[in-house]
């Protein structure tokens, strides 16, 4: 049942009457499965972006010409809302998201979303399904900014038509333990002149079958090696990936395949303001076994929206198996973690100005 539709803040807003949210068990919240009430949805179409709407989350209808779905013109972004100990409701960074969405649209030739729609819509859309931010101890609420190609249309060119779609959930932790990765040499997620460096859906898509091969292996997920040498540590597709070797941490250089992370932005500047030495270029993987022969190996950590910080528990190469330090000991990426999530939950000053309160 949905009330009478009417316009707020420049947004066309049709509000569910009985919310789902006393369905969910908020100290028990899975990753993705259960989404929030309502959901931007934004149409371009005749060269220009329509009247935004929010609406009942879910079903979208398509014919089986979409575009997006054979052709796979789909991008997308991860964001969290995070509720502080006094009881208010911060994003982080979203303009990065924003510019991040528009630098994967442009890649994918899809249109720029503006700034006032993304901004405007996201406020709108968190303000009204406000309840369902989990407390600090609970989780927080994903975000995923989506676009999509939606012409009925099956020749291969640019769509004319999109939809932008904004739907959020309750979650948990992304990863509940460290993580194993496993470096392959067979498979390449991105090439030099690729998507490697967009948030385009079929980088996901291409990563499933190494990934679920590495999930049947006992690992977490994939650590990438370069499309061209099969030498240099890129990252693992859910997240960025930085080391600690001996007092200096390492993060591979953007090379234009590698995404270019807010969460992993974020933790180099932290890390180079507070007097850690920091290397950003590109590391070998025969750097990193070398490392860990000479014990010099001290932490491994992934960077991400939704990884947040995911410490690394062992990294399996060649039939090895380089198992890092007890988490106890990572010194870096504990510290980054809670350094982050001070700033996000507003229980620390926020000397960059990256939080945005709703
Ligand atoms: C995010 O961290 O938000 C992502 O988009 C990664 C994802 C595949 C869960």
């Amino acid at each position: 049942m949905v009330a009478k539709p009417a316009i707020e803040g420049g947004v066309r807003i049709e509000r569910r009457i009985n919310s789902r949210l006393s369905e969910i068990d908020m100290d028990n919240i899975p990753f993705g499965r259960e989404f929030s009430d309502h959901m931007l949805v934004v149409n371009y179409t005749d060269g220009k972006w329509q009247q935004p709407e929010i609406k009942p989350y879910g079903p979208i209808a398509f014919t089986p010409a979409m575009s997006a779905l054979n052709y796979g013109q789909s991008i997308f972004e991860g964001m969290k809302a995070y509720r502080g100990t006094d009881g208010d409701i911060r994003l982080f960074r979203p303009k990065e998201n924003l510019s991040r969405m528009n630098r994967s649209a442009e890649r994918m030739c899809m249109p720029a979303i503006p700034e006032d729609i993304f901004m405007n819509g996201l406020k709108q859309l968190l303000t009204l399904d406000a309840n369902w931010v989990p407390k600090q101890e609970q989780g927080t609420l994903y975000i995923r900014p989506l676009m999509y190609a939606t012409d009925d249309y099956i020749g291969v060119k640019s769509s004319d038509n999109y939809q932008f779609v904004l739907f959020t959930c309750p979650v948990g932790l992304y990863y509940k333990e460290p993580v194993n990765l496993l470096v392959t040499k067979e498979f390449v997620r991105a090439a030099i002149g690729g998507t490697g460096a967009a948030k385009a859906a079929g980088n996901y898509a291409a990563a499933m079958l190494p990934d679920k091969i590495a999930k049947s292996q006992g690992y977490h997920n994939i650590l990438w090696l370069d499309g061209r040498d099969h030498l240099y540590i890129e990252e693992c597709g859910t997240m960025n990936v930085f080391f600690v070797v001996g007092d200096t941490v390492l993060a591979p250089r953007l090379v234009g395949t590698i995404l270019p992370g807010i969460t992993r932005k974020s933790v180099m500047r932290l890390i180079r303001d507070n007097g850690y030495k920091m290397e950003v270029r590109r590391i070998s993987i025969h750097e990193i076994e070398e490392a860990y022969e000479e014990g010099l190996l001290k932490e491994t950590f992934g960077t991400g929206t939704a990884a947040s910080i995911a410490h690394v528990n062992m990294i399996g190469f060649q039939g090895k198996k380089m198992f890092l330090p007890p988490v106890e000991e990572r010194a870096i990426g504990n510290w980054l973690s809670d350094t982050l999530n001070d700033i996000k939950h507003g229980n620390a000053k926020d000397p960059y100005g990256w939080v945005t309160k709703l």
